[in-house]
């Protein structure tokens, strides 16, 4: 508990003024509704035509006379009217009285919701916006284990249990409490054996509520895993719904979501049943209180006459509305579990540290000028080497091309040299730099990358275009569009550069969502280009259409392509055929045709095809 209030320390900082105009009129609230309870004593006074005759007019003398000035002047005023058998107007004074003070509590409590919620709407927001920005920056190894749903749980779900739950502390740590006191400390005023009768009944009833609360926070937090399982099964769903149609994989995924359901079904239920149990408990221990109170209060009344009748009642009423509190107090440590809960995975993704940072010294990388060298590397992403002891060099205006069987490492090779993960072993350099020491970003703004999955975003062509390069005028984009072979189906398009794409880009076709990737690394128009081309096979005339694509875009840069059509890699400087992670020929393309290796076979297994 303590501990996530440190995290949000700094969250809650940024709406002082909100806490403390909070803290303002909670205590007016508390102190308005307080005098509410006291206010109804004078008007049951002359119901019951017990005003204290007060014929003199008091005389004020000073604030710690306060207490007394107030109910001698009431008293003076009700009672010259009483003297004057003006009941009506003596009764409409102590009414009016009433109103006035349940005017104001209502008015100060109105106002310090207005700023808690200020407060805590402004602090979930923020939440959310760091947790994003957050999300963006951590390095693509942090996710490779993770599922999507559950981050997404958690800045949704999460924050949003938050704000429905734990946040009521924040009204609850001032308001109720500080109701309790004042009303304690009149109460005291009035009876102090009365008093010490309620004062036993909150701790009992403490103890027995907080009793049953015990288990809710591990509840809690297992509903909030189940949701991220839930969400994660609807993301995939949807994102590959083909898959399961044509699969026939409906039950298999239905059965997964249902049983999710189910489960939190289960959870939310147990929750919900302590949860609506803390109510009606705290209100019948509430009453017995009230009852035993009454019976002994009425002693006090009618045989020892130690109180009156009038300043009983509103006792008794002062002593309900402390319950009120009592209960909100109890009520809400409940919900306070399950936003803890919440909490805690909020500020796991929060504090989670960017496991390959920038170095404190490191450089930017202004341009490219000689040469990539990969000197010795090994790399694993768990626990076997998918490099071993590679080396490369690839000089500026050469294209170097990478082939070799499925699994062999090619693509762990632009991972490594865009620094989506850090080498193990060796070291990569641009320049003699080694790209450990330079910005991230600087680095990855020297290369264009096209991944072998084409990644593009729901939204038009042009917005995703614009990733490549924010700036870029309408004819730069078409141009880059030309050179990859895009503008031909894309000025035939209804909507023309406008057009949305959908999901993933999923209304265009395979080689149209490939030559689009391509436009937009050309747009980037960086001097590095690393081309994973895409394993799935074209029709002939599409591959010719993102081959041509390639060979303009590989035009007057440094390019290193991984490819898998080999006819696409025939002009290239330099081809590297790799086997588990190492290099085992290398040379041009008809070196290494007469060296009747390895490269020959693949490249008659596919004039074959
Ligand atoms: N994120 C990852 N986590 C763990 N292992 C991975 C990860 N990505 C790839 N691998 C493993 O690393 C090895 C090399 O993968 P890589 O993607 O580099 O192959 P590739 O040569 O590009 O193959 P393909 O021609 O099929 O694209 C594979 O054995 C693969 O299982
Ligand atoms: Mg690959």
């Amino acid at each position: 508990m303590k501990k996530i209030i440190q995290q949000l320390l700094p969250f809650i900082k940024n709406y002082k003024k909100h806490v403390v105009l909070n803290i303002v009129f909670n205590l007016l609230y508390a102190l308005f509704s307080t005098l509410a309870f006291v206010s109804l004593i004078p008007m049951l006074n002359v119901l019951f035509d017990r005003t204290q005759k007060v014929t003199k007019e008091p005389v004020w003398n000073g604030i710690g006379g306060l207490k007394d000035y107030a109910n001698d002047l009431l008293n003076y005023k009700v009672s010259s009217l009483l003297e004057n058998d003006n009941a009506q107007m003596a009764l409409l004074i102590v009414v009016a009285l009433v109103i006035f003070t349940f005017f104001l509590k209502n008015l100060f409590g109105y106002l310090s919701m207005q700023h808690v919620m200020y407060l805590k709407n402004g602090v979930l927001t923020d939440l959310r916006k760091d947790m994003y920005k957050h999300i963006i920056e951590l390095p693509i190894s942090f996710y490779s284990k993770r599922k999507k749903g559950d981050i997404m749980a958690r800045i949704l779900g999460d924050i949003g249990e938050m704000q429905n739950s734990f946040f009521i502390i924040l009204e609850l740590i001032i308001r109720e409490p500080l109701s309790i006191v004042f009303s304690l400390i009149v109460m005291f005023s009035m009876s102090w054996q009365l008093s010490i009768f309620v004062l036993l009944f909150i701790p009992i009833s403490g103890f027995l509520i907080s009793s049953i609360g015990k288990r809710l926070k591990r509840q809690s937090l297992q509903t909030q895993q189940e949701a991220g399982r839930l969400i994660s099964t609807v993301e995939e769903t949807l994102s590959g719904l083909k898959i399961i149609k044509s699969y026939n994989a409906e039950q298999a995924f239905k059965k997964r979501f249902l049983k999710s359901a189910d489960k939190i079904l289960n959870l939310i239920n147990k929750i919900g049943v302590k949860n609506n149990l803390a109510g009606p408990m705290s209100e019948f221990l509430g009453i017995i209180t009230i009852a035993i109170l009454l019976w002994y209060g009425g002693k006090l009344v009618l045989i020892e006459k130690v109180i009156e009748g009038t300043t009983f009642i509103g006792f008794m009423a002062l002593a309900y509305g402390i319950l009120t509190p009592a209960k909100a107090i109890s009520k809400a440590s409940y919900r306070v579990k399950n936003g803890i809960a919440a909490a805690d995975r909020v500020f796991e993704i929060l504090k989670q540290e960017d496991s390959m940072p920038d170095l404190k010294n490191a450089t930017e990388l202004s341009g490219f000028n000689k040469v990539i060298e990969l000197k010795n590397i090994s790399f694993k992403y768990e626990n076997e080497f998918v490099l071993k002891d590679f080396s490369l060099k690839v000089k500026k205006g050469e294209t170097v091309a990478l082939v070799g069987q499925s699994g062999s490492g090619k693509s762990t090779i632009a991972n490594l040299l865009t620094r989506f993960y850090d080498v193990n072993e060796g070291s990569i350099s641009i320049d003699g730099k080694d790209i450990k020491h330079i910005t991230k970003t600087s680095l990855r703004s020297q290369i264009g990358l096209v991944t072998q999955d084409s990644i593009l975003f729901n939204n038009s062509i042009r917005n995703n275009l614009k990733i490549g390069s924010e700036n870029a005028t309408e004819d730069q984009m078409i141009e880059a569009l030309k050179i990859a072979n895009a503008w031909e189906f894309i000025k035939d398009l209804p909507e023309g550069i406008d057009t949305n794409i959908g999901d993933s880009g999923n209304s265009l076709s395979g080689g149209q969502k490939q030559r689009l990737s391509i436009a937009r690394a050309v747009l980037k128009n960086s001097p590095i280009m690393v081309l994973d081309e895409a394993t799935s096979a074209l029709d002939t005339e599409s591959e010719q259409l993102v081959q041509v694509a390639l060979e303009n875009m590989m035009k007057n840069r440094t390019s290193i392509v991984i490819a898998h059509r080999l006819s696409t890699i025939q002009n290239a400087d330099f081809i590297v055929v790799m086997k588990q992670g190492k290099i085992i020929e290398q040379g041009k393309h008809q070196e290494l045709l007469d060296k009747k290796g390895m490269y020959h076979k693949l490249v008659l297994l596919q004039s074959l095809d």
